[in-house]
């Protein structure tokens, strides 16, 4: 029990009406979610209230009108706010909590991405986080001039640098580069001034950033690929690292790899915090919570399901007949997601209707349903066995699914000496207990 000095990181994790594929159309959902700002202060609320390290956007930048007749039927990616602009707004409604956005290195250019973090880093007083994404679906890139993704290495190639130069572009000025002595007449000192003036391969930008240096010297980056390249980003750059496993054996494996994996890149294991994401379906009994599923599930459109399918697997799955079984895809060269979905649908079974059932709860991560001691059962299991530092919470339906969690199960990991009581400083690092990079720190090697 040594680890219990260390408590769980949690993450919520926000999709506008919840994260049940058919979480809009609950009975207690707000269906306007997506839209309306009113509920995301709520939620912020709920979650600060719950003394959760981050709220945490995840994002895809657009979706493809053909498949409209399917997607009628759905809420996800059709209309919602831009993470980085309704995270400015939530920054001014809550003190504490970390507020992290998704943003994409596939189709999005360095220099902007800095000047916006780092604003929000100033705007929120030190409590931004940028989840790195390199983007999996195909669409995305339809809206940037392009008609086909980058290869999958190439997005890790392009990824590494792009991280690289915007984290050279934070450190365009030193700490204390802006004295604004009105007497002198000094506004900043021209020796605290850096430029990267970088030339690379995919990127060419001279800097410096007009925005001082982030309160926490760079946002918290976190990073959600688990390929093979994308741990080598991880053990590199990040501060936080997000996964999605439904058993604990690849949890812990993923878990240990990943930790070894630091020492090549000059870091220390505890430098990354690893939180696989968990949808929790809360009851007062087992039955009422399993009871709660059920509901949810039967909301789910079959062709809304095999369409959540074919984006996780990258292949169109509406070919194959619901009730056989899952099909062999090759998955060489996809993301990751779809060989852990391919190996859990042959280890356990299933059909193509299964598996959509399995994916369309929690797009591939692990659900608990049961009651909060179950539920936090579930979470101190892998906290103990080395499977994770901590947890993105994933709330069935939104604002709901996030307040039970906070009244009951919250109290119950903090009766079990798991959770915070108070939050530990002012910053998203404070919390999280990662460090503040050190000025002109490179490739992750923050404490040097
Ligand atoms: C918890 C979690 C959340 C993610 N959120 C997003 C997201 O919001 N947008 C996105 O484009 N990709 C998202 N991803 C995908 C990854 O960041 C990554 O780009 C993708 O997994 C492909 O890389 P891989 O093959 O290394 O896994 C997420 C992945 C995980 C595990």
């Amino acid at each position: 029990m040594a680890k219990r000095a260390e408590k769980l990181k949690l993450g919520a994790f926000l999709m506008p009406a919840g994260h049940h594929l058919a979480s809009w159309r609950d009975p207690e959902a707000q269906a306007d979610a997506g839209m309306n700002i009113g509920h995301y202060v709520d939620v912020a609320r709920i979650a600060e209230r719950g003394l959760f390290d981050m709220l945490f956007l995840g994002d895809r930048i657009g979706f493809v009108a053909e498949e409209r007749e399917i997607l009628k039927r759905t809420n996800r990616n059709i209309a919602h706010f831009e993470p980085i602009t309704l995270l400015s707004a939530l920054s001014q409604v809550t003190q504490n909590i970390g507020l992290a956005a998704t943003q994409t290195t596939s189709f999005m250019e360095p220099y902007n991405l800095a000047r916006k973090f780092s604003s929000l880093d100033h705007i929120s007083k030190g409590r931004s986080a940028w989840n790195i994404v390199t983007s999996h679906t195909q669409d995305e890139c339809l809206q940037f001039g392009m008609d086909q993704h980058f290869e999958h290495s190439v997005r890790y190639e392009r990824a590494k640098e792009f991280i690289e130069v915007v984290c050279g572009l934070w450190d365009s000025w030193e700490d204390d580069a802006f004295p604004m002595d009105k007497e002198e007449g000094t506004y900043f000192r021209p020796e605290k001034l850096h430029v990267i003036g970088h030339r690379g391969q995919y990127f060419s930008v001279k800097g410096p950033l007009n925005v001082a240096r982030p309160p926490q010297g760079w946002p918290v980056l976190i990073q959600a690929g688990t390929s093979g390249p994308g741990k080598e980003l991880s053990a590199r750059f990040a501060d936080v690292v997000f996964t999605a496993e439904q058993d604990i054996k690849p949890a812990k494996e993923f878990y240990s790899d990943l930790k070894s994996l630091t020492a090549k890149y000059g870091r220390a294991p505890s430098d990354i915090k690893i939180m696989p994401g968990v949808m929790p379906i809360v009851g007062r009994s087992r039955a009422e919570a399993e009871d709660n599923f059920g509901k949810l599930q039967d909301l789910i459109h079959p062709d809304v399901g095999v369409n959540l399918l074919s984006l996780m697997m990258e292949t169109d799955m509406s070919v194959f007949p619901l009730d056989e079984p899952f099909p062999n895809i090759d998955v060489t060269g996809k993301w990751s997601r779809a060989k852990m979905i391919q190996d859990l649908a042959r280890e356990r079974g299933y059909t193509i209707r299964e598996a959509y059932k399995n994916v369309a709860a929690a797009r591939g991560h692990r659900t608990i349903v049961g009651t909060p001691a179950d539920i936090a059962d579930g979470l101190e299991e892998w906290f103990d066995a080395e499977a994770a530092d901590g947890f993105n919470i994933m709330p069935p339906v939104l604002p709901g699914g996030l307040d039970v969690f906070v009244q009951t199960v919250i109290p119950e990991l903090q009766r079990r000496g798991l959770f915070r009581t108070a939050y530990e400083g002012s910053t998203l690092r404070d919390n999280l207990g990662v460090a503040r990079p050190r000025f002109g720190a490179k490739n992750g090697s923050h404490k040097n």
